[in-house]
Order: structure tokens, then sequence, then C-alpha cells
């Protein structure tokens, strides 16, 4: 029987990435930053069971803390049932979630909820533990073999810094944004589609291009020309390309250079579509619409792509669409 039990609150950020898509899986370089749009988990703890209404869902979450088969709960409930199934919290919550995230834009909705879930649930281990906790949640939930960027964001996140994340190593070190940087998060209008299917498909060539010349975290272009199949080799080009894309950046960012900053931005974007082919023609007419805007250094589909957002970096004002973003500390129980 629920007892009257201790009450949470746990807030968790969602992210936007400023560059590094599709090399985290490959234990490459990324530069997310948390945001301060998030997800907020509140509830007392007590009884067998995990309910949640969420402000957002016309159907609460209904989770048995000795669920198995996460993926078998209906809608949204299923990734409160990932962190559940994860965590094995002995008491269980009856709560309320609500969010100032778009739901399913790309902003890691999904990640946010299964960070401030782990929370109230009592996670007590360090932002790389809960980070890699809410991944395997994500991954039982969804399906999709999620790397971990989006939850260690969320974890990890520092003020008015983005984070430069080694996902092999599973560093992160924060870079302060210069205050003559905004970073604009405007939605295609396209709803994110066929990601299951086409992530895992994009994960899979990696892992084939890898089999062949080992892992692409450190290939050189040279490894990669050597790649006899040309859609295995376009995949590897992009990832190496990026992780060398993402260094350049964090370090155009930590001089202030913005200039070169966009330019990397416009090239990853470039690179995303043609290498990778996980653009849409909505989300590649945004970018070139928004850097066409005066006052706007670059901009660039984030994220898995698939449709979702474009993000842009641009000068304060320049830009009055979409969300303004800053960038926010780390999620955190209290
Ligand atoms: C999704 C995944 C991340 C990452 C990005 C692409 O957001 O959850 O792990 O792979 O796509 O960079």
């Amino acid at each position: 029987m629920a007892g009257p039990g201790e009450t949470v609150v746990a807030h968790a950020p969602g992210r936007v990435n400023l560059i590094g898509d599709h090399t985290d899986y490959t234990g490459g370089l990324v530069l997310p930053m948390a945001i301060n749009l998030g997800t907020v988990v509140s509830g007392r703890r007590g009884g067998d069971r995990v309910v949640l209404r969420s402000s957002e869902e016309p159907e609460p979450a209904v989770v048995p803390l000795d669920v198995t088969d996460a993926s078998a709960v209906p809608g949204w409930g299923r990734y409160v049932a990932g962190v559940v199934a994860e965590l094995r919290p002995e008491r269980g919550l009856v709560g309320e979630v609500s969010t100032t995230l778009p739901v399913g834009a790309g902003l890691s909705s999904s990640a946010a909820l299964e960070v401030a879930v782990a929370l109230a649930l009592g996670f007590t281990g360090d932002a790389v533990g809960l980070a890699q906790c809410c991944q395997r949640a994500e991954q039982r939930a969804s399906g999709v073999p999620c790397g971990i960027m989006d939850q260690l964001a969320s974890a990890a996140g520092v003020e008015g810094h983005a984070l430069l994340i080694d996902c092999h190593e599973l560093r992160t070190e924060a870079v302060p944004l210069p205050d003559e940087a905004a970073v604009v998060v405007v939605h295609s209008g396209e709803p994110r589609g066929l990601a299951g299917t086409a992530y895992a498909d994009r994960r899979a060539e990696c892992e084939a291009a890898e089999a062949e010349i080992g892992p692409l975290r450190k290939a050189t272009p040279a490894d990669v020309g050597a790649l006899a199949d040309p859609v295995l080799r376009r995949r590897a080009r992009h990832v190496v390309g990026e992780n060398a894309r993402v260094r350049d950046f964090a370090a155009a960012l930590a001089g202030g250079d913005l200039r070169t900053a966009g330019d990397l931005m416009r090239a990853s974007h470039a690179s995303l579509r043609d290498d990778f082919a996980v653009s849409t023609s909505g989300l590649d007419a945004l970018a070139e619409r928004l850097v066409r805007t005066p006052g706007v250094y670059g901009a660039r589909l984030t994220g898995a792509g698939f449709g979702g957002c474009v993000v842009a970096l641009a000068e304060p004002g320049a830009l009055t669409e979409g969300w303004t973003v800053r960038a926010s500390g780390p999620a955190s129980p209290s």
C-alpha cells in the first residue's frame, strides 16, 4: 500500500546541438548546450507504481515498478517505463509532468523527461551515470540505438556555456558562449518522421565502415578514401569531417570568431545533407533562408534530422522567429 511519502521535484533541460551530429554513437565529438526550456516532474514518492499526468498528454503514464518491456507501454509512458526498468526504484511516484519543450521537435524532450523522472525516482550518481542510465532507458523505450549526447547534455549542462563532449572518453568541457552570439532554434514545420528506421540504418552503416577501417573517431580522410563502397565512404566522410568541425568550432567560439563558427555550421549542414543523407527539403530550405538573413553567422539542422529544427548562430535581434535559447545549467532534483 502506498503510504504518504516525501515530495520530490526534479527539473531537466532539453538541449540544442550546435554542431556534431551523428558522431556520438561512434565515440566522436559533439557540441550541444542544455537550454532554458525543459521538463519538471513533481510528486510524492510511495506505492508500487509510477503514475504521472502530463499537461501535454491526454492519458497518464502508468508504470508498475516491475515493468520489463518498456516499449509495450502505450504512448509517452514508455519513456517513464524505460527509466523505471533501468533504475528499479523501491518506491513508486504519483505526480505530474510539465514541460516548456516542444515535443518531438528534436530538442530532446524525451531525454529531458527521462532525466527528470530518474532524478525524481531518487537517482543519486554523477552526471555521466545519470546520462548512461537514461540513454539505456531511451533505447528500451523507443528501440532506437541512440547515442549519449542528449541525455549527457541535459545531465551536465553549464550555464552560459556549450559542452564539448568526447563521447568515447565521456569527458565534457564547458566552452563559453560569447555575449554577442544568439542561439536561435526554428522549427521546419516537418515533424520528425522515419527517425527510428533511418537512424538505425545510419548507425549500422557507420559500424560497417568501422569493420573495414577501424574506429571512425581515429580515422583519417585517407582511411575513408580506402572504403570501397561509395555509400559507406560518404557516411564515414561525414563522421570524420564532422569531428574535425566540432574541434574547430569549439576553438572559434572560445576565440570569439563567430564568422568561422558560422561557416563550420553551414559545412556541417551540407555534410549531413549530402554525405549522411539525414536532411529533408524543408530543413534545407529553412537553413538556406536563415543563412541569407543579415546578421546570421550560420545555420544547420540540429539533432537526428529527418525533420525537426534548424539551429542558427546570429547577432542578437537578427532573427525574430523561433526560440532564442540560453545555455542553462544541469538537471537537478530539488
Ligand atoms: C539523436 C540521438 C543522439 C544523436 C543525434 C544525432 O538526437 O538521440 O544520440 O545521435 O540524434 O547527432
